[in-house]
């Protein structure tokens, strides 16, 4: 699929097809003007009558047409109803957007010419962005373990007409910007999507060193059973003991920036290859959906992608906790007491609120590295789902700066997030009566009491936990992986690069809403 923005004149073009905007309102573009004139006042006649409509994410096709001058025209033409102009930021230009990738998807259009940046260029790195991210999202399928392959699409082009070199070289850049997501996003998708026979935690390090011989600046280390047991790493350990499958952290160090000491960026994703709730065994419906309980690994892998291939400049450690939670003779139990590596002892509960388990430990390991800011991401818990829905991804943490240019991230990548409160009042519900803390406390504020028990391994660095268990993956007809929140973090890390740099997309909009 290969896309271009270009200072072109649209009518002009040789593609099968050009996208043309049409607004909500009496006065339309100098292309509609031009195309009216072409074929006699026919389209604005059709608009008139409502034939063509402006409305936002309306669309009409027109076939090849007759022309005035003798000529044809040779192109479809599919209008796209854009709302009003004065209307039109970039929640609006993803409607257009979507509305057009599925009508070119759907007739078999090849190659398209499209003027939807003429209507506010300064939009044109939104737009080129989403572009690129729609259409891969459009196009994505998991058919790897499918007999019949599913066909391929015909859509092979998409030329961006620019108005000026300023709008062209942010359509560039929002270009650039929106490959490298798509493609981390498929990434993440595709190992997501991997059933647990197959992705366990040595999988997850399989790929991470695949990922690291791509791109040799990604420093990959694989810590197993051995390594964790002599980190004293209990509490992660215990998940993994009822597993035939060894648990394994991989851990990826990517220095980008000039000084190779600058506190980094740390990420740290939950990777449970499969979620049984142990000895606490899971109810069987929906129980397959547990092997997206590594999305927040995947995630970090797909991220890591991303902060390589972007080649930015600020340092990133990214950490895939793996690691299978399977009932067994020798599966960790309810009433256990584990020592976590941080030395804080945990009852346990509930054997299926492993998460906050694997992560602790992990937490408390990446403090080494004297982090900027520590992000853990998980499918930490159903409550969340109760909570939020499927839209909006949960956010706590220790750091209200740092939450907040995480909200401000996801609004920017529209893959959206919301602040919950984690204040000391809920800190008593996670008090044990034979430990120093126990890992299940009911079902009030699940999510919250989840992130309380997190945050007392967080207490030496700025931190904040994405809850994704709404947002990673979705069910029924459509199951499988979303690819969130892939997006808002590597739009965190472009605006952190921003702001420590300078350097990165001056034109964009998107950034100028960050200052
Ligand atoms: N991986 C699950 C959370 C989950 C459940 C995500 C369903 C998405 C859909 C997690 O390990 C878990 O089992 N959490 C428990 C915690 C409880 C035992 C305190 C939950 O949410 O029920
Ligand atoms: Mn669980
Ligand atoms: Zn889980």
């Amino acid at each position: 699929m290969k896309f271009s923005a270009k200072n072109i004149n649209i009518s002009k073009q040789k593609t099968d097809c050009i996208v043309v905007s049409v607004m909500a309102e009496p006065s339309q573009s100098p292309l509609v003007m031009e195309l009216d004139k072409l074929t006699h006042g026919t389209i604005s006649q059709l608009i008139k009558a409502g034939d063509i409509s402006g409305e936002l994410g309306k669309t009409t096709f027109l076939y090849p047409l007759p022309l005035a001058n003798n000529e044809s025209l040779k192109a479809k033409i599919l209008f796209v109803g854009c709302g009003r102009a004065d209307k039109f930021d970039h929640l609006n230009s993803k409607k257009a957007i979507q509305a057009i990738v599925k009508e070119l998807l759907a007739k078999n259009i090849k190659t398209v010419s499209c003027d939807l940046l003429a209507i506010n260029p300064s939009l044109s790195y939104d737009c080129a962005r989403q572009f690129v991210e729609i259409t891969n999202q459009m196009m994505y399928r998991f058919d790897e373990f499918k007999s019949d392959k599913a066909p391929k699409w015909s859509l092979s082009e998409i030329i961006l007409a620019c108005s000026d070199k300023y709008a062209l070289s942010a359509a560039n850049e929002g270009l650039l910007h929106g490959q490298v997501i798509a493609q981390a996003i498929t990434a993440t998708k595709t190992l997501a999507n991997m059933p647990s026979n197959i992705c366990n935690a040595q999988y997850l390090a399989d790929q991470g060193k695949q990922l690291g011989k791509t791109y040799p600046k990604l420093k990959v280390s694989c810590l197993g059973e051995k390594a964790l047991t002599k980190l004293k790493m209990n509490a992660y350990l215990a998940v993994g003991r009822g597993s035939a499958n060894e648990p394994i952290m991989t851990v990826f160090e990517y220095f980008g920036a000039t000084d190779k000491h600058a506190q980094p960026y740390v990420l740290v994703g939950k990777g449970l290859t499969f979620d049984s709730g142990g000895i606490s065994i899971k109810p069987a419906a929906g129980m397959d959906e547990m092997k997206y309980d590594m999305c927040g690994a995947a995630t970090v892998y797909g991220v890591m992608q991303a902060v390589a291939e972007l080649e930015l400049p600020i340092n990133i450690v990214g950490v895939m906790a793996g690691c299978e939670n399977m009932p067994g003779g020798h599966a960790y139990r309810p009433g256990d007491i584990l020592t976590t590596m941080s030395g804080t002892t945990v009852e346990v509960i509930n054997t299926d609120a492993e998460g906050r388990l694997v992560l602790c430990d992990a937490l408390t390991y990446v403090a080494r590295y004297n982090p900027a800011v520590v992000i853990d991401m998980a499918t930490l818990t159903g409550a969340c789902i109760v909570a939020l829905g499927h839209h909006y991804t949960g956010i706590m943490g220790n750091d209200d700066t740092l939450i907040d240019e995480l909200v401000t991230a996801s609004n920017q990548a529209d893959d959206k997030a919301w602040a919950l409160p984690i204040d000391n009042d809920f800190q008593d519900q996670i008090k044990s009566t034979c430990a120093d803390i126990m890992n299940s406390s009911g079902r009030d504020g699940g999510t919250i009491t989840a992130a309380c028990f997190l945050s007392r391994f967080t207490e030496s660095y700025r931190w904040a936990h994405l809850d994704i268990a709404g947002t990673a993956w979705q069910s029924g007809a459509h199951k499988g992986a979303t690819g969130r929140p892939v997006a808002l973090l590597v739009q965190y890390l472009l605006n952190q690069s921003f702001l420590n740099q300078g350097s990165l997309n001056k034109n964009s909009l998107n950034q100028t809403k960050v200052n």
